[in-house]
């Protein structure tokens, strides 16, 4: 529909910005808090600089929370670093990383600024991936349960607004780019074994935050790509639907009827999958009643008929910086990615596609009918400090501007939508690109060459959000 008005937004619409531990906090070593495997990881995406700095949030702060009050925040989504709470196998908590969490909880709370909590934005301790064996044992469980338990003891009388697992879906789907893979050999197969046993940890945490925390309310983070056919073909159409299935409808399906769907479960059989459920898993996961979905939104996909005898093509992300590296996967019987005439891209070939975000808001609310808050959206770019001193950051004002118009169509489609959190706040470190990607609406003076100052300043994009949120959604800037 064409409205005659501009949207609204409801009066307690809760306004912020999104990071996770492992890209923002840096300080990897400190304080007890041993290595994760996503620390491993980063050090692979050479010339790109890893995590032990990032933008030194660990250091910073206090800085940082009084700049989102600045901006005018009503809410801050970030994660916690399951090594700097549980260090060890032995399970003991770490009372150097609850101080840490408690002050940047503090801090936000004096600000009235809710925290939205991630559990586990990737940071798997090494000592739970070699001393238990990781996502594909299924000790991970309990070791999971554990974490959760302390940190809803430790910050759920302040924190009501929890995350379980950020992005299981693209876990699964890309498991080499996350390192989720390691150790497996046929990653097709036990993939899936992987998954059920997120869905577990999942579903524990879920109804460990409903006993532990008053008034809390959890929800899973999917990545979502909406997914288009590239013509109205009719088979291009179920070739979208075989995409949208195989990459996140059978993830969101699980997580609000605590099922796995019949798409799925055909597909397993199709392919002789037979993953590790056993009895009373999924009364567990049946148990786990979700409060709201949360969404990472960034661009959009096309897809078009793909035959079975076609060859199969994997995905390739662009990696440079530079356009048109990308390359769009191809899995026979179910679809082939293709590029998108009618949209612009980034310099990564990321589809800016502002519609895409009311087309995903309805999609959800219409299939599921619950709270939706947005926990990731953002324009990725190459920046640096202008002469003036100042960082013009035009090209993201205009994404955020346009991203943002849609969540509030959509709010007047309908839609339940609680809070938007752009990624990110500061600038941080990109999960395959270091600091030469930046998100944030305040820039980070470092470089993936060398550890600069560290100093904060803020972009335009910082000063337009700002008008807009302090409008309640009604200051376009235009
Ligand atoms: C999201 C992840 O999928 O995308 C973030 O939750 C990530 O961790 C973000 O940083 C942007 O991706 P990238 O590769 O540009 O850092």
């Amino acid at each position: 529909m064409y409205y005659k008005t501009d949207p609204e937004f409801p009066p307690d619409f809760m306004w912020g910005a999104s990071s996770a531990a492992w890209q923002v906090e840096g300080g990897v070593s400190e304080d007890g808090r041993t290595a994760a495997i996503i620390d491993l990881n980063s050090k692979k995406k050479k010339p790109f600089t890893d995590n032990s700095i990032a933008a030194d949030h660990y250091h910073h702060y206090k800085e940082d929370v009084a700049l989102m009050a600045e901006c005018g925040f009503s809410s801050y989504r970030f994660s916690l670093a399951w090594p700097r709470i549980i260090p060890n196998k032995n399970g003991k908590v770490n009372p150097k990383g609850i101080e840490f969490y408690n002050n940047l909880i503090d801090e936000l709370i004096a600000k009235n600024i809710k925290p939205i909590v991630t559990l586990y934005h990737y940071d798997m301790p090494v000592w739970a991936d070699e001393e238990i064996g990781g996502w594909q044992d299924r000790k991970i469980i309990d070791a999971f349960e554990h974490y959760a338990r302390v940190c809803f003891e430790a910050f759920g009388d302040r924190v009501k607004y929890w995350l379980s697992i950020n992005e299981q879906n693209m876990q699964i789907c890309y498991g080499s780019w996350l390192g989720v893979d390691k150790g497996c050999t046929n990653w097709e197969k036990e993939k899936w074994d992987i998954n059920h046993i997120m869905n577990l940890c999942h579903a524990k945490a879920v109804n460990s935050c409903h006993e532990l925390v008053e008034g809390g309310k959890i929800g899973p983070v999917p990545g979502y790509v909406p997914i288009y056919p590239e013509s109205c073909k009719p088979e291009d159409q179920i070739a979208a639907m075989n995409a949208e299935e195989l990459t996140e409808k059978m993830w969101n399906d699980l997580y609000v009827h605590g099922e796995y769907n019949g798409f799925i479960k055909r597909f397993w059989k199709e392919n002789d999958i037979h993953p590790d459920i056993r009895p009373g898993d999924m009364e567990l996961i049946k148990s786990a009643k979700i409060d709201f979905m949360a969404l990472n939104c960034y661009r959009s996909n096309v897809a078009k008929d793909c035959k079975p005898d076609s060859d199969f093509l994997e995905l390739k992300l662009n990696q440079d910086g530079v356009k048109g590296q990308f390359v769009y996967p191809k899995y026979p019987g179910f679809y082939q990615l293709t590029a998108n005439p009618y949209v612009e891209t980034t310099d990564w070939d990321w589809e800016i596609d502002p519609t895409a975000m009311r087309y995903m808001l309805r999609y959800i609310w219409d299939h599921y009918q619950i709270p939706i808050m947005i926990t990731e959206n953002g324009y990725g770019a190459h920046e640096t400090i202008s002469e003036d001193g100042k960082v013009h950051d035009a090209k993201r004002i205009e994404f955020l501007r346009d991203q943002i118009y849609q969540v509030g169509m959509a709010i007047m489609d309908g839609c339940e939508v609680i809070s938007y959190n752009p990624w990110s706040f500061t600038d941080l470190l990109s999960t395959g690109n270091g600091m030469a990607k930046r998100y944030g609406l305040i820039y980070v003076n470092t470089t993936d060459k060398e550890v600069l100052d560290l100093r904060r300043v803020k972009k335009d994009s910082f000063y337009w959000y700002s008008r807009l949120i302090k409008s309640n959604g009604s200051d376009w800037g235009r």
